[in-house]
């Protein structure tokens, strides 16, 4: 339904560079060709009438509404499928046009509901402003004949309903769910009078192929398809443009607002990553904002067995200040540390890593992308001298071959799988690289290519392979790597991968492969005039992570897939600002804008803007903070919405580190499972309450708005503020704005930045300095950032978790589209009607030899420790290999998961764990420990009188 401020051109954008000039109602207009004469009259402010037609859908003319008049053209053609001529003289206005649409509108009107129509209608909706426009208030076939009503409205969808009493079946939802969303659920069943849009097989809608992405409600002109929220508030009356707080696409949106409120998120169309579609979290899973678990009020306890005790936030952060300052006078300086958050600001993560660097006086700062694309940063850096992806989303539709390895898009980054599969359905060829058979693999109008179907743990041995073929069949672009890249290394890369123990005959014992497969794959990318490598976490949590990274850099190089549009080396970031919380700074080793701490004119430049003394040396990581906890040597911690206990592996590890410390400070939206072994807990501030930017997968920095006030009264950047300035670090900032203008004074890749530029252009990809004032679309067109690309042998060495007589099974982990990450803020939506628990996907080979049927509960044992999970048996896995989500607290998914970790980086090896699964019929001890845990923290919060909302 309607946008509140959306001007409709009618029809999508002609991308043809050659112009026509044309002549409606005796103004001149030039326009694209191939532009309809709809679109030309919308883009001097001249709407047509219209009702099927709308600007990111294909036109379809059915409703005749928009009819013209043409010079020289007999009858009245439609003007959403017409296209301009040079020359051409159209009128949009005659007594006969008026005639011929009244007489349209009528029809539509008497079978419609008519207090849809009328004027005390409550909802704007585009048939209701249309009616009006042509003055059809009433029908001269009256309201009596042979109409649409009584049909049972569809209300099983949590966020949207489906009338089909209002539907004119002018196919815009149809259409939407094809081109837009690419999910092809609805089809429009029965012909003439008795046609109606169905979803799949007639079933519900929360029962069908429907993904909830929203675009069908968004494109439906009348109220058969419209946002409960709608139905359930009082209308918005502002718009403020903001980003998406979930995954690393960084979707735009205008929160349709009252009273401070959110009333609807409208995907916003000027969004340079989503261009007006979204996905059903960002669209309708909002509402943990307002949910009866945010805590807002500050609390302390000096045990973790206290109850917490309400305070102010006064108390609470002098509270916090003093236990640090306590800490490091008697354990010393490096007793404590940082971990910034991917979930909050660049602002928020810049002020965290600076709290540490310069009220600390260390450099133990860290972000939870050190469980995730740290390799990338080491990888890309190393190889290309960059450390983030290399193109914008909008380069996948200049792609003829697209890999797309160890990532799942249409779960994890939902929107750029709807691009990517348009792409496909107009020809790009697909190579997926994944153990699991992912939607990708096989999907309406859509199949790979190739699915190289790999064991868990051996990308390295599969790209090397790859690597292989390229080399020995004489496909490198030897031309462009002369050109680009060191040859020295080159060579050696060269010699390495041509060794027949890389071939993929060799190989295809140790990957699981057909070494047919792999030379079918490896021939298809390199040959393509444009090939494209994506890649997600299936790539980086390895304990070989940093080397597949290599190896994929290496391969683009090779095959001269650099540079350009249509090409390149992406990965997909998970948590919506995790290539953000990067680029801040704060790992342990780097300033921002990846400067290494041990660079002492780096280091000057932040001394004499920060007027404090900082550590050449590195701090430590996660890990080493766990570490040393369990060592007695580090005892406090200030952690930004992050639920470490939950998302980091080995769960019983952490917790065991966690318990060891004297003050943990859990600044967060809930208290969370890191909450339970926490001494302070700061309430934290959600997306919509607060300023500052988010970067996305693409390097693109996008506002993020407020919304309403902080629910508990601070900024997350404010809170951070107070506590530097309460542990004697003085920080004074009016405005995340004031935080930025520091970054970019600090930052080469950023010197460009400033909240006005972003105000003027919408977003803005970095670099932006001054060479690239408007940003950087595309990373490393005429050379590397590192100078020449540099090749990297990459040895391929097993992971030591390799399935065993007691740990037979190979189980790794993902993602669902609904749940994001911990679960914490989509968990408190109605996103649980899709995946309200997680489940272990066993092949039915591995099931029936353990005499699991669906649905048993099954005990899933791995050395680290055992958890109970609930069985889905199904050839998406191979048989070997389980899988899980990680969505649940419960579930203990990082029970089962191991501290073994990448060679460069410690991203933790999720994505291999070698278990056994049997039959159970009980919980596992540490669930049981975790039930009563989660008791006594309910109890100690009801103890403490603790108030929630
Ligand atoms: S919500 Fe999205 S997936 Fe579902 S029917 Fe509509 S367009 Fe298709
Ligand atoms: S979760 Fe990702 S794809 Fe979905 S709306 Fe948000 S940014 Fe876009
Ligand atoms: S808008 Fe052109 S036929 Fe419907």
């Amino acid at each position: 339904m309607y946008s509140l401020d959306h001007f409709d051109l009618g029809t999508p954008a002609s991308d043809t560079a050659e112009s026509v000039t044309i002549e409606i109602d005796g103004a001149s207009v030039t326009v694209p060709a191939g532009t309809s004469i709809m679109r030309a009259a919308a883009s001097v402010g001249n709407q047509i009438p219209k009702l099927c037609a709308t600007d990111n859908l294909r036109a379809f003319g059915s409703c005749r509404l928009c009819l013209v008049e043409i010079d020289g053209r007999r009858g009245y053609p439609a003007s959403c499928t017409t296209q301009v001529a040079e020359g051409m003289k159209i009128r949009t206005q005659s007594d006969k046009l008026s005639q011929l649409r009244r007489g349209v509108m009528e029809l539509y009107v008497s079978d419609h509901p008519q207090d849809l129509i009328s004027d005390q209608a409550p909802l704007r909706t585009e048939i209701k402003d249309m009616a009006q426009r042509l003055g059809v208030t009433e029908t001269r076939y009256g309201w009596d004949g042979a109409r649409h009503s009584g049909l049972a409205k569809d209300e099983s969808n949590p966020y949207f309903t489906f009338d089909p009493n209002a539907c004119i079946v002018c196919s815009r939802c149809v259409r939407a769910c094809d081109e837009v969303q690419g999910t092809l659920a609805l089809t429009i069943e029965g012909r003439g009078f008795d046609s109606r849009v169905a979803a799949s097989q007639a079933e519900s809608f929360v029962d069908s192929e429907c993904v909830s992405c929203g675009a069908c409600v968004e494109a439906c002109p009348t109220t058969a398809l419209q946002e409960k929220s709608l139905i359930a508030s009082p209308l918005p009356d502002r718009t403020v443009t903001t980003t998406c707080a979930y995954c690393g696409v960084g979707c735009s949106f205008k929160a349709e607002v009252k009273n401070d409120a959110v009333v609807r998120m409208v995907p916003s169309r000027e969004g340079h990553a989503n261009e007006g579609h979204a996905c059903v979290k960002g669209r309708f899973a909002y509402g943990y904002v307002t949910h009866s678990d945010r805590m807002l009020r500050p609390m302390i306890r000096q045990k973790i067995s206290d109850p917490w005790r309400e305070v102010s936030w006064d108390e609470a952060i002098e509270y916090a200040a003093r236990e640090f300052k306590r800490i490091q006078a008697q354990y010393g300086r490096d007793s404590v540390g940082g971990i910034t958050s991917s979930r909050c600001t660049n602002e928020e993560a810049y002020l965290v890593q600076k709290l540490v660097r310069a009220a600390f006086g260390n450099n133990n700062v860290d972000t939870c992308a050190r469980v995730c694309h740290s390799p990338t940063g080491y990888g890309l850096k190393h190889t290309l001298g960059e450390s983030a992806g290399t193109q914008a989303f909008t380069s996948v539709m200049q792609a003829d071959v697209i890999v797309m390895v160890g990532a799942n898009p249409t779960e994890g980054h939902p929107v750029f799988a709807s691009q990517l599969k348009r792409r496909l359905r107009q020809g790009a060829k697909l190579i997926v690289v994944d153990p699991r058979v992912i939607a990708l693999v096989r999907t309406p109008h859509i199949e790979a290519d190739y699915h190289l179907q790999l064991r868990p743990g051996t990308n390295v041995a599969l790209m090397n392979a790859l690597a292989h073929v390229v080399v020995t069949e004489g496909l490198a672009q030897d031309d462009y790597v002369a050109d680009r890249c060191e040859a020295d290394s080159y060579r050696k890369w060269k010699d390495f991968v041509a060794h027949p123990d890389r071939s993929p005959e060799a190989t295809a014992s140790i990957t699981g492969v057909a070494a047919e497969l792999v030379r079918g794959a490896a021939r298809l990318y390199a040959k393509a005039h444009n090939g494209a490598i994506y890649y997600g976490l299936g790539v980086t949590e390895h304990s070989q992570g940093t080397t597949t990274v290599m190896c994929i850099a290496n391969l683009a190089m090779a095959t001269g897939n650099l540079g350009r549009e249509g090409v390149g080396v992406n990965p997909l970031r998970g948590q919506n600002n995790v290539q953000g919380s990067c680029d801040m700074g704060s790992f342990p080793h780097e300033l921002s804008g990846y400067r290494h701490i041990s660079d002492t004119a780096t280091r000057a430049l932040f001394e004499s803007a920060w007027g404090v003394h900082l550590e050449a040396e590195p701090g430590l990581r996660i890990p080493n903070m766990f570490e040393a906890a369990l060592d007695g040597s580090f005892k406090g911690m200030y952690i930004q919405g992050e639920d470490m206990a939950q998302s980091d592996p080995n769960t019983q590890h952490v917790t065991a580190a966690f318990s060891a410390m004297e003050c943990v400070v859990v600044q967060d939206l809930f208290l969370n499972e890191t909450a339970k072994y926490a001494h302070v807990f700061l309430p934290g501030s959600s997306f919509l309450e607060k300023d500052g930017t988010f970067t996305n997968a693409e390097r693109r920095i996008s506002r993020v708005r407020k919304v309403m006030p902080p629910r508990a009264g601070l900024a997350d950047w404010e809170v951070t503020v107070r506590l530097a300035n309460a542990l004697g670090y003085p920080m004074q900032y009016r405005h995340p704005s004031d935080i930025m203008d520091e970054i970019a004074a600090l930052t080469p890749t950023f010197t460009g930045v400033s909240y006005a530029k972003l105000d003027q252009l919408g977003s803005i990809q970095w670099p932006c300095n001054a060479a690239a004032p408007e940003g950087t679309l595309t990373m490393h067109i005429d050379h590397f950032v590192r100078g020449k690309g540099k090749f990297f042998v990459t040895q391929y060495v097993p992971t030591s978790e390799r399935s065993t007589s007691r740990f037979p099974l190979l189980l790794t982990t993902g993602r669902v589209l609904s749940q994001y990450n911990v679960g914490a803020q989509t968990r408190r939506t109605q996103n649980v009607v899709w995946h309200d628990e997680d489940r272990l996907e066993i092949h039915p080979h591995d099931a029936e030899t353990r005499g699991i049927s669906d649905r048993d509960w099954v005990g899933v044992a791995s050395r680290a420790g055992e958890t109970v999970l609930r069985a889905d048996v199904t050839d998406r896995v191979q048989p070997g290999v389980v899988y899980t989500t990680f969505h649940f607290p419960e579930s203990g998914a990082n029970v089962v998961t191991t501290e073994n970790s990448d060679w460069a980086t410690n991203c933790p090896e999720y994505k291999v764990t070698a278990v056994q699964v049997i039959k159970v019929s009980q919980p596992s001890e540490w669930q049981r420990r975790h039930r009563e845990l989660t008791q006594r923290q309910r109890q100690v919060v009801r103890a403490g009188s603790v108030t929630h909302t």
